[in-house]
């Protein structure tokens, strides 16, 4: 793309995927094929963005508040999690990226966990684009679990409660090594976080797109790239 030589990559992008039910829907096709194509999306964006040079991708996968849908749907998104797992690690492979899940994962089922633990372990080593992906994660979960950590090192006299600075608590956080993003994608034009990525996302620039995720390709991000390339980041300063 011509584009691509002109535009300044962003270092760490987030993304709301959201919009998989509409394009099923649109299709007279049940949810869950929303969700299948999705999942070809997400393996597609993460090697255009490896290519491009973002070395932090994060996508947003499965919230807190997710498990309220129908048992169909769950099951068939685990289901979904079970086969492109495996998809995954050999994709992350080819193009030398590491794997991080963040997120609550213990209450997935003992195979999804397994799987994520040898995504993330046989990665680890690679020296690429990380990819984040957030399974069963909220930003308020997070920020608990962040806290309950915290108080329990003040116990046991490793930290110091009024010495508690932002970078700290950071690094409590499912996060901790994962620069905030510089840009947050959301597609399917809804205008909210929904629990994402709420202390990371404090000066993320924001672009809503209306594309529905999976329709979602290298031209629109390099579109929402362009946007984003457009902004003025002030950080509270003038
Ligand atoms: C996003 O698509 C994927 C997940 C939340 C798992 P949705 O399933 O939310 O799609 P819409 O918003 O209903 O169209
Ligand atoms: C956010 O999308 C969660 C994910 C993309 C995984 P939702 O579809 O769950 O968000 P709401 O319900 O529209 O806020
Ligand atoms: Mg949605």
């Amino acid at each position: 793309m011509e584009e691509k030589k002109k535009l300044n990559i962003p270092s760490s992008i987030a993304i709301i995927m959201d919009g998989n039910g509409r394009w099923a829907k649109k299709r007279g096709l049940p949810r869950n094929m929303g969700h299948r194509e999705g999942c070809k999306t997400v393996e597609q964006i993460i090697e255009d963005c490896a290519r491009l040079g973002v070395d932090y991708l994060t996508v947003y996968a499965f919230s807190t508040e997710n498990w309220k849908r129908s048992e169909d749907e769950v099951s068939g998104l685990m289901q979904l999690f079970r086969y492109y797992a495996g998809r995954l690690l050999s994709r992350a492979k080819d193009n030398n990226v590491r794997v991080r899940m963040i997120g609550d994962r213990s209450r997935f089922p003992q195979d999804i966990i397994d799987a994520i633990n040898k995504l993330e372990g046989e990665t680890n080593d690679n020296t690429g684009m990380t990819f984040v992906m957030a399974a069963n994660y909220g930003g308020r979960d997070e920020i608990r679990r962040a806290a309950m950590a915290f108080a329990s090192d003040v116990k046991a006299g490793k930290q110091e409660a009024s010495e508690l600075t932002e970078e700290t608590f950071s690094s409590y956080l499912d996060t901790c090594g994962v620069p905030d993003p510089d840009l947050l994608i959301r597609t399917s034009g809804e205008l909210r976080l929904s629990n994402f990525l709420l202390w990371q996302c404090a000066y993320s620039e924001i672009v809503i797109t209306d594309v529905l995720w999976p329709d979602f390709n290298k031209d629109v991000l390099l579109s929402c790239i362009e946007e984003f390339n457009g902004r003025k980041r002030r950080f509270g300063g003038v």
